[in-house]
């Protein structure tokens, strides 16, 4: 893997793996990457910092406030903004191992060290890799703030299981070296094709409500969504997500809005959609919502049979295609007969810039796979592609949308 021109800051904080950030650090060199390693001062009774020092080639800073004594005299001007100075200078800030008390303190806001100070500081993308004890780690306090640490953005590698420090065996051994590694050279290395693009996407299914118990709804997991979203926030976008009931972690960094049924989503969609420059409609709304909605539950009291009536709900793809307004717009089409003639008519009467076309007859296609068959097409091209990951889709709609006129 070439890391070759990449800065990474390597953060250690006061746990026992951290005698294996220096295999870390020599990986990250190896790569070609240029390395600056800042720690806790309780790291300090873990690993030493002349290794790290030796290994990185660079000095290791670990109390908040420099020795001004050893700066020469033309660091001293730097002083009061040192670790704003480390925090720019990053294009990954590692943070391995992170114990609890740091990720507390990172949740909080607290600076009280160089390395938190750095946090704050840095404008890059952040890489966690806890590592605790099993029942720290498992704590409701500990997955609270490792969610928030998510939902800021901060990519979390999750720890492994197996012996921990305490002699005990469990969850919260902080991943191997070499999967750090990976992580971090996938976002060194990852494309930012879509920075400054703001993006909107919906995904999963909707509920209409029958009566205050009872819905018709549709099987869709809303995986292709959720991957749409994912792949578009790790290429640089700035993305919403809009998403009927699904039981889906929210990809870091993408912010999320939770609705229920058509009509929500309708609306949300609505007063979302302004300075977007892309809008991918991937949820399954559903068609046809009751005509009359109560309030309360039916009861089956006396009768044999229940008819209901329903409308068409709003279709707000081709609203979105009507009232278009700067942003590109991609809809899917789920087909299972004449799927390229009758996805072509919605590309052209819904407005659309490009259409995905999926069968979920086929084998690995459709609702809840984690892959999908799908055929793209725009107004002068159509593309099958074979099977692949919904996440490889995802990333296949995006390179075409880069391409549209
Ligand atoms: N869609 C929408 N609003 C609706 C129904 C569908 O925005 N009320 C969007 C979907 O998100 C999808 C596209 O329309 O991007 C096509 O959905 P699909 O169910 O394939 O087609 P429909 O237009 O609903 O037509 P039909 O069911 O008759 O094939």
């Amino acid at each position: 893997m070439e890391l070759r021109g990449k800065k990474v800051l390597v953060g250690i904080t006061g746990g026992i793996a951290a005698y294996k950030i220096c295999a870390l650090v020599r990986l990250f060199i190896k790569a070609g990457a240029e390395v600056r390693v800042v720690m806790t001062p309780s790291a300090v009774s873990f690993v030493s910092p002349v290794t790290l020092s030796a290994l990185s080639k660079n000095e290791v800073i670990i109390n908040l406030l420099p020795d001004t004594g050893s700066l020469q005299n033309s660091e001293k001007v730097e002083t009061s903004t040192w670790h704003v100075n480390y925090g720019l200078w990053a294009d990954l800030f590692v943070i391995a191992p992170a114990t609890c008390n740091t990720i507390a303190k990172a949740v909080a806001g607290i600076c009280d060290n160089f390395l938190l100070a750095a946090l704050f500081s840095c404008r890059c993308p952040v890489l966690i890799s806890p590592a605790m004890d099993e029942d720290m780690y498992k704590h409701p306090v500990t997955r609270r703030n490792i969610q928030a640490l998510s939902e800021t953005g901060y990519k979390i590698i999750d720890p492994e299981y197996g012996e921990l420090a305490s002699g005990l065996t469990g969850e919260g051994r902080m991943a191997e070296p070499e999967r750090i590694f990976e992580e971090a050279a996938k976002i060194l290395n990852a494309r930012k094709d879509l920075e400054g693009k703001k993006v909107l996407v919906t995904a999963g299914p909707t509920r209409e409500f029958i009566d205050k118990v009872r819905y018709i709804s549709n099987p869709s997991t809303g995986k292709m969504g959720f991957e749409i979203a994912r792949a578009a926030q790790e290429r640089g976008a700035s993305v919403t997500l809009i998403t009927g009931p699904v039981s889906l972690e929210t990809p870091n960094g993408v912010k999320r809005i939770d609705v229920m049924t058509s009509d929500e989503m309708f609306r949300s969609v609505k007063s979302n959609k302004r300075n977007k420059d892309l809008i991918v409609m991937s949820a399954a709304v559903e068609d046809f919502t009751p005509a009359m909605k109560t309030g309360f539950k039916i009861k089956k009291e006396g009768s044999k049979e229940f008819t209901f009536d329903f409308v068409l709900s709003v279709d707000i793809l081709s609203h979105l295609g009507k009232e278009k307004s700067g942003y590109k717009l991609i809809g899917f089409a789920v087909e299972t007969n004449d799927g390229i003639a009758n996805a072509k008519k919605k590309l052209i009467s819904k407005k659309l810039d490009m259409i995905v076309l999926n069968n979920p007859d086929e084998e690995g296609a459709g609702f809840g796979t984690d892959t999908n068959i799908v055929t793209l097409i725009d107004r002068k091209s159509e593309q099958r592609l074979p099977k692949m990951t919904k996440f490889e889709v995802a990333n296949r709609i995006l390179d075409k949308y880069l391409l549209l006129k």
